[in-house]
């Protein structure tokens, strides 16, 4: 029963569920049609020793462009929540298609952006559900890793040392700093979340999304409650910005958007949800989870996309799951060109990495790449952006912000020695000047 859609935009895309070989195979395949834009690579394995593979989509692939942001998909964490890993296959297809057709929105997209995708970040929970028989899948074989651990509760549990930090103070971002050894250490972490912590501390992301199933709705930090209550709006520093990334997913996407949509099942309690979008914490409280992760341990914002109902529907909804969604995956990706964005350099155009960019009236700091440049996803407004390194003046900038696309906005600090340095010689001028004049 191959649903092969042959012409048309969505191209040869069959639309039907991928177990482990047949998903490697289909990245292969994208990569043999598009292999001047993509590139296949594996941040690590499973417990089972399935491989973690990534499909990046880039004019570069394979290196970090200078000024050009990154961006990550992954699905597929709860082994049984099927749809997004599927999307994922469905839109490397798409993506590379269109470009193939020379579509200028994807040819922009993909030029200006460094797209990773992850189809499985538990391959092993997804075999594990899939090989049950007959279509009805049970609700929860399968979601956790092979070990039995929920991989969307086992990441390090940062919004306990943020809700600290905003009381007594400390820093307010990349919190796991320098601890990379002890992630490597830990125990606790299966090897699919220590690899997904390396790959997100590694690359330089700046947005991201994380697809799960068994609800309809876009998901936004944080996602623990400050008082561990099970109920509780939890607004991050950039709850305006999230709450518009939320918006750009479910807004082109007509079921999670739509204002009369009956709950999944009759006594879900959907009363947070607004527009297709919810705050986690007002939903429900998840400690440990890899969303507020990423914002906490890097640059990298993300949100969580409930994308179905059912958590592994049967393949002949697949395509109307595409259908649906397809709009929403590549505007949430456009929304990474949002904000400002730029390098800061020094007084001789050296670009400074790890300096900090914060901005005024938000209390989470963005720090610069290797390269120097950075991106800070802002809603439209009036700001007051700063650059800051240690050594350095700090320069600060008035820069107005509109919906898209970034404004540019580059810093050159002066370091504090060649101030000490020119102060020196501008008091030697004046003596010089003075000893003159006094003739002395
Ligand atoms: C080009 O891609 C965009 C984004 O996916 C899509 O909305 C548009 O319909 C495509 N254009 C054509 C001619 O297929
Ligand atoms: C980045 O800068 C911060 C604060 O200035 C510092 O604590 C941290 O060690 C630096 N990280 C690296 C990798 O240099
Ligand atoms: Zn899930």
């Amino acid at each position: 029963k191959r649903n092969l859609c042959a012409a048309g935009t969505d191209g040869a895309i069959s639309f039907e569920y991928h177990r482990y070989e047949e998903l490697r195979k289909a990245l292969v395949s994208v990569w043999l049609q598009c292999p001047t834009i993509t590139r296949i690579y594996t941040i690590g394995e499973s417990f089972e020793g399935r491989e973690l593979l990534v499909l990046e989509m880039s004019d570069n692939p394979g290196t970090h462009e200078p000024g050009e942001p990154e961006f990550k998909y992954i699905a597929n964490m709860h082994g049984n929540e099927a749809v997004g890993r599927e999307l994922l296959i469905y839109l490397a297809q798409y993506l590379c298609n269109q470009y193939q057709q020379g579509n200028e929105t994807i040819v922009d997209l993909i030029h200006n952006t460094r797209i990773h995708l992850m189809p499985s970040m538990n391959p092993d929970g997804f075999e594990k559900a899939a090989s049950q028989p007959g279509e009805i899948k049970d609700w929860f074989v399968g979601r956790s890793n092979a070990q039995g651990v929920d991989l969307n509760r086992n990441f390090p549990d940062l919004d306990r040392i943020i809700y600290i930090n905003e009381r007594e103070g400390g820093a307010n971002n990349h919190l796991l700093q320098n601890m990379k050894k002890a992630v490597d250490e830990n125990t606790k972490l299966a090897p699919e979340t220590k690899a997904v912590i390396h790959w997100i501390m590694d690359i330089p992301f700046v947005l991201s999304a994380n697809l799960h199933g068994g609800d309809v709705v876009a998901n936004y930090p944080y996602d623990e409650t400050r008082t561990g209550s099970t109920h509780e709006y939890s607004a991050s520093p950039d709850d305006v910005m999230f709450k518009s990334l939320a918006r750009a997913y479910s807004m082109y996407n007509p079921v999670m958007s739509d204002p009369h949509r009956a709950p999944c099942r009759k006594n879900d309690d959907d009363s947070s949800f607004k527009d297709g979008i919810t705050n986690g914490g007002a939903w429900y409280s998840v400690p440990g989870g890899m969303q507020d992760f990423n914002y906490l341990s890097s640059n990298c914002f993300e949100i969580t996309l409930e994308l179905s109902c059912d958590k592994f529907p049967n393949e002949e909804t697949l395509k109307s799951y595409w259908e649906q969604n397809r709009n929403s995956l590549v505007n949430y990706i456009e929304q990474v060109h949002r904000g400002v964005k730029g390098f800061v350099r020094d007084l001789q155009g050296n670009p400074i990495s790890n300096a900090t960019v914060s901005v005024e009236g938000i209390d989470h700091d963005i720090t610069t790449a290797k390269d120097g440049d950075y991106w800070r996803l802002l809603a439209p407004g009036n700001y007051k952006v700063a650059a800051s390194a240690p050594g350095y003046l700090t320069v600060i900038k008035k820069v107005a912000v509109p919906y898209s696309p970034a404004t540019r906005v580059d810093f050159e600090l002066e370091s504090l020695m060649e101030r000490k340095e020119e102060e020196r010689e501008e008091l030697m001028d004046w003596w010089k000047m003075m000893s003159e004049t006094l003739n002395f």
